[in-house]
């Protein structure tokens, strides 16, 4: 077989056309323009479910985590009551606007105001209130933390700042759902967290991490041989899938690749060397009830690195043969983003485990740093005007999709509309 006859039989080839996306330039305007960005608020994030944590965060009875929204102006406050039902509430308080909660997370039976002392309990109903008797006809019950739609799906906590939602979180995720329910996902109680605020679009940073095009130039000397071949030079995905809005993108590992003699670092930070493990934090033996999920790998690639399923708009899952971890993309305004990223990583048994992790801590954040240094400098660049529009290679297939998908929402009247059912 000659390179290119091979990369065929590898690659799934016409990605873009194939999902009936168009192949023409895209516009910059999603990128770069206020009166956009204040559509897709209205629109998209004040329309759509939104993934805030996992389940494991909530350890207990009481457990409580907060977060800000910032795309929705709105801190909250996320509990796991006394009948462990998992609900997020508005983080603010009925008497003048306090916020209640001011701790990142921990575990209460009640939450009281430190303004006032208003106390509430963490089902969100208001139990007492200082010197009630001073004011003017109160009614408590109407006074409690105000709820927010809460769902879960696989360990994932979701919110909807409609206060009815149009569509359930099972008709929102619809396939895309039904396909990832049932994963083993391991290591959950334990995570790497990492979080910064960049002065880039939160599409910016969510193309970052939604091709393998750049990484033999970008990530040269850390995964670049690991992510291309000979046969693969430029890092061609293995697949792609769409059900609406959500997706999966299965990227090229090169099963050849070994570890130069002198990269000590590289050597110890994974567990073992499978194909991609270079990302994952765990052994993949004990791992065969995840791996064999229809779901992971699903073309069962000899030349699988890992497989990014995003849940529209804002969670990447990065599945991978040591375990999976996630990026989550919280727009602030039209050129910030919070950006988060979460690894899950079994705990270390031994001291060898532990140094095995604080390497693969190393290594990973030296390869994040790699993929957002770039962002800054691409929103300047939209921003500058000099052109109009981008050009996206069939690589860059998930750009062109999420891209489509924003601008339905963005322009629908209803959520049934936007997702097309
Ligand atoms: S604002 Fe919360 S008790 Fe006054
Ligand atoms: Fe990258």
């Amino acid at each position: 077989m000659n390179e290119m006859t091979e990369l065929a039989s590898i690659c799934t080839s016409d990605l873009t056309q194939t999902a009936g996306l168009g192949t023409g330039p895209v516009s910059c305007e999603p990128y770069r323009s206020p009166a956009y960005f204040e559509r897709e608020r209205e629109n998209l994030f004040k329309r759509a479910w939104l993934t805030v944590g996992r389940v494991e965060q909530l350890p207990e009875k009481g457990s409580f985590f907060t977060k800000t929204i910032e795309i929705w102006n709105a801190p909250i406050v996320v509990t796991r009551g006394s009948d462990d039902r998992i609900q997020a509430f508005y983080n603010v308080c009925a008497h003048r606007g306090n916020q209640v909660v001011l701790t990142e997370r921990g575990r209460a039976s009640r939450f009281s105001c430190n303004y006032h002392n208003w106390v509430y309990r963490n089902d969100g109903s208001l139990m007492g209130v200082p010197d009630e008797a001073n004011f003017f006809d109160l009614d408590k019950k109407k006074c409690g933390l105000v709820p927010i739609a809460t769902d879960v799906w696989e360990g994932w906590i979701f919110l909807n700042h409609q206060k009815q939602p149009e569509v359930s979180l099972q008709e929102f995720l619809g396939d895309f759902g039904t396909r990832f329910a049932g994963v083993s996902w391991e290591n959950t109680d334990t995570s790497l967290y990492f979080e910064a605020h960049l002065d880039a679009n939160w599409k910016v940073l969510a193309d970052a991490f939604s091709e393998t095009y750049h990484i033999p130039s970008i990530h040269p000397a850390t995964i670049g041989k690991t992510f291309a071949s000979a046969v693969n030079p430029h890092s061609r995905p293995l697949d792609a899938r769409f059900w609406g809005p959500h997706r999966q993108f299965s990227t090229f590992g090169n099963p050849d690749y070994a570890p130069p003699e002198d990269a000590m670092v590289e050597k110890m930070a994974y567990a073992n060397r499978d194909t991609g493990n270079v990302l994952g934090a765990a052994e993949t033996a004990g791992m065969t009830e995840y791996l064999d999920h229809p779901a992971i790998n699903p073309k069962q690639s000899k030349h699988w690195a890992l497989d990014i399923a995003v849940a529209f708009p804002t969670l990447h899952i990065n599945l991978s043969p040591g375990g999976f971890w996630s990026h989550r993309f919280w727009p602030i305004s039209v050129n910030r983003t919070r950006w988060e990223a979460e690894f899950h990583v079994p705990k270390p048994l031994t001291g060898r485990e532990k140094l095995q992790q604080e390497l693969y801590i190393t290594r990973i954040a030296g390869i994040l740093l790699e993929d957002v240094t770039n962002t800054e400098r691409t929103q300047r660049g939209i921003e500058a005007g000099a052109y109009d529009t981008m050009q996206l290679q069939d690589g860059e297939v998930q750009i062109r999709h999420n891209l489509h998908h924003v601008d339905r929402w963005v322009n629908a009247r209803t959520v049934r509309e936007a997702l097309g059912i």
